[in-house]
């Protein structure tokens, strides 16, 4: 089984990639997050947690949520992280998680995409790198999926016990103070059609008399909800006049085979 969470459709493309390649199902961890359906889930063949990197590590509501469901049938698991540049401790955590189930934890497999997060400081990414990271992505995955195939170790980056015990606190500090949804607004444009509302993995977002209302205090940032707004009305602040939404769907052109199509 696949399970996978994605805001803004790379770690979708990555799991929907792997699924047919593997001949296995996949399982959309942000509905049923937002469902808060934690009943059991149960495969024949191993366990595939596919998600992004969040801030140096494995976001901690889809942790959580995981932490609550129970795992049946194989034993064995993987993760598979989407990330633009670094996946710090995501594999170590994911290892944690999947110990704590007392299952056997066969390895991090690590696939750069764009990067999607669109409300911190760094400048957009170039057209050109996002087109060569989405073009190197379906070799990286077929890699992957042989090894998931023979239920091999994955060998993937290792993380020093330092680095784990350094990055974790800074990972739950941030949780808790640094994704604040104040900043959240949607302008004139919203065509009040409740995607938002609909899609948000925490409940952080309420429609009231046709307008998205952020009430929680704080949310995971995954993105989904400004880079999927189909009228583009969602904004953060001042941040991000000048910024380009980004999902995967929108490239899906660069994918030879339209495999892309998987994508949102
Ligand atoms: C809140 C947040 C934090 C992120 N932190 C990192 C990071 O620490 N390192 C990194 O390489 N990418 C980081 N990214 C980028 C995403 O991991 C990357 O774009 C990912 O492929 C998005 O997957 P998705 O489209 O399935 O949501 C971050 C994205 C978000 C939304
Ligand atoms: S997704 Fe966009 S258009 Fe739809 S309700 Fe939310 S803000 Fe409005
Ligand atoms: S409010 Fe938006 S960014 Fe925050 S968790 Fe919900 S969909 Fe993701």
């Amino acid at each position: 089984m696949i399970m996978y969470f994605s805001g803004t459709g790379n770690s979708r493309f990555v799991a929907a990639s792997l699924a047919r390649l593997l001949d296995d199902k996949v399982v959309d961890l942000k509905r049923l997050m937002h469902d808060g359906d934690t009943r059991p889930l149960s495969s024949e063949k191993a366990f595939v947690l596919c998600m992004p990197v969040y801030v140096d590590g494995m976001p901690l509501a889809i942790y959580r949520h995981l932490r609550a469901t129970p795992l049946q049938g194989n034993r064995k698991a993987y993760a598979v992280v989407t990330m633009g540049s670094y996946a710090g401790i995501a594999g170590r955590q994911a290892e944690e998680l999947f110990s704590s189930k007392q299952m056997e934890f066969k390895g991090c497999a690590e696939v750069v995409m764009p990067r999607n997060y669109l409300v911190g400081f760094a400048p957009d990414e170039k057209p050109e790198s996002i087109e060569e990271k989405i073009k190197a992505a379906p070799d990286r995955i077929a890699q992957i999926a042989g090894v998931i195939t023979r239920e091999a170790p994955y060998e993937g980056r290792h993380t020093s016990e330092v680095e784990y015990r350094l990055v974790l606190p800074f990972i739950y500090l941030w949780d808790k103070v640094a994704f604040p949804t104040r900043k959240f607004v949607a302008n004139d444009a919203c065509t009040s059609c409740g995607m938002c509302e609909r899609t948000c993995p925490m409940r952080a977002i309420r429609m009231e008399d046709g307008v998205p209302m952020w009430v929680k205090r704080h949310c995971m940032h995954c993105m989904a909800c400004i880079q999927n707004c189909p009228a583009r009305a969602i904004g953060y602040g001042k941040a991000l006049q000048r910024k380009q939404r980004y999902r995967l769907g929108k490239y899906r052109h660069v994918l030879e085979d339209g495999s892309g199509e998987h994508s949102r």
